[in-house]
């Protein structure tokens, strides 16, 4: 039968995750290995009342308290269904068909898919062979063409971060050319660094954040963007209406009222991932510390052959087929136990 389907959406070809993860020790996407507390979990639960879960879900008091958390204004603030919706949301109202959208590559992939969906060119500007970048190509790439720049900070996969300077020149040369700047700070608290000052000062900086890394929430899906309220009023304005659930909003604002605990989570992966980096270099591995929650390891055997023998003891890794990221598999860090656990399947998968 004929009848239209856009043209984009059919010449698409997606990869969904991996399903049924649940029984694996999980070390491939970078979310908490180990998960929130127990009781913590509990006290949310609590809250959780036949009322509560007959109302629509109200967006607004979870944004104040986490604008407070970050000092900015609510007015900076929008909430989404994981940053990935807030991706897709950013390239459809600051996106062009046909117009440009420069990324660093390789890079998280919603980038490029939604690029792809959204009928936008795709600009990536590729690290080169020793994982260095040469934020040149990149400055040289934003053009009157270019809508849209996007920078991870840190990046992933490859976790290098940039320096300020590095990114205000990027910020200049996209506010010449009429270009918004996405600074994706998914990582940020493994990493301290933060854009978010340019973000409120500038008109075309926004930084997205979410809640499925450190805050370890990723089956609840929340995320935010942080920008200009002009910048967050045409969001608004493409944004569904209850796009993000009640029950991820709970988990989230109590995150906020348990400092404590969310100190204890930094400093928990911090020692995690220290101590496996010390523990393979001394074992003789060549490792690549990241500025996120994840490290590179260069296995002795051929890394995709490690990463499949380590799936057939129920743990996870990501590993590539090809490129320059193919000699190594990517471990996501967690607690020293978690990463203890890690440590001695990986030297069995690598025997
Ligand atoms: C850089 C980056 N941005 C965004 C995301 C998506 O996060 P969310 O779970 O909030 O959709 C990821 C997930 O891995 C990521 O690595």
């Amino acid at each position: 039968m004929d009848f239209y389907v856009n043209p984009h959406v059919k010449n698409m070809e997606r990869i969904f995750p991996m399903q049924g993860r649940y029984d694996y020790q999980r070390y491939d996407m970078n979310e908490n290995p180990e998960g929130l507390p127990h009781w913590f979990v509990q006290e949310v639960l609590a809250e959780i009342t036949p009322a509560y879960l007959s109302i629509y879900p109200e967006p607004q008091r979870f944004i104040e308290k986490y604008a407070e958390f970050l000092q900015v204004r609510p007015e900076n603030v929008t909430v989404t269904n994981g940053s990935d919706q807030a991706i897709r949301y950013l390239l459809q109202v600051f996106g062009q068909e046909g117009g440009d959208c420069v990324t660093v590559a390789p890079s998280f992939e919603m980038y490029w898919v939604n690029c792809k969906l959204l009928g936008i060119n795709h600009i990536p500007i590729s690290y080169e062979e020793d994982l260095s970048f040469d934020m040149e190509k990149l400055l040289d790439a934003i053009t009157p063409k270019t809508n849209i720049v996007v920078l991870l900070n840190p990046n992933n996969p490859v976790g290098n971060a940039f320096s300020r300077d590095e990114v205000e020149a990027v910020v200049a040369k996209a506010e010449a050319c009429g270009a918004v700047v996405i600074i994706d700070e998914a990582y940020h608290y493994f990493f301290d660094t933060t854009f978010l000052d340019l973000a409120i000062s500038r008109p075309n900086v926004i930084v997205l954040r979410t809640f499925s890394k450190l805050f370890s929430l990723a089956a609840c899906r929340i995320g935010t963007v942080i920008a200009d309220p002009q910048i967050i009023h045409y969001v608004n304005n493409l944004k569904l209406t209850f796009d993000v659930n009640a029950i991820a909003l709970k988990f989230a604002e109590h995150i906020l009222d348990h400092p404590a605990m969310i100190h204890e989570l930094i400093s928990s992966e911090k020692e995690g991932r220290r101590w496996i980096l010390r523990a393979l270099t001394n074992l003789g591995y060549h490792v690549r510390r990241c500025e996120g929650n994840f490290i590179f390891i260069e296995p002795k055997n051929p890394a995709f052959e490690v990463a499949r023998a380590l799936e057939a003891n129920k743990v996870l890794v990501k590993s590539w087929n090809s490129g320059d990221l193919s000699r190594f598999i990517r471990v996501s860090t967690g607690s020293k136990e978690a990463m203890e656990k890690f440590l001695d399947a990986f030297l069995e998968a690598d025997s």
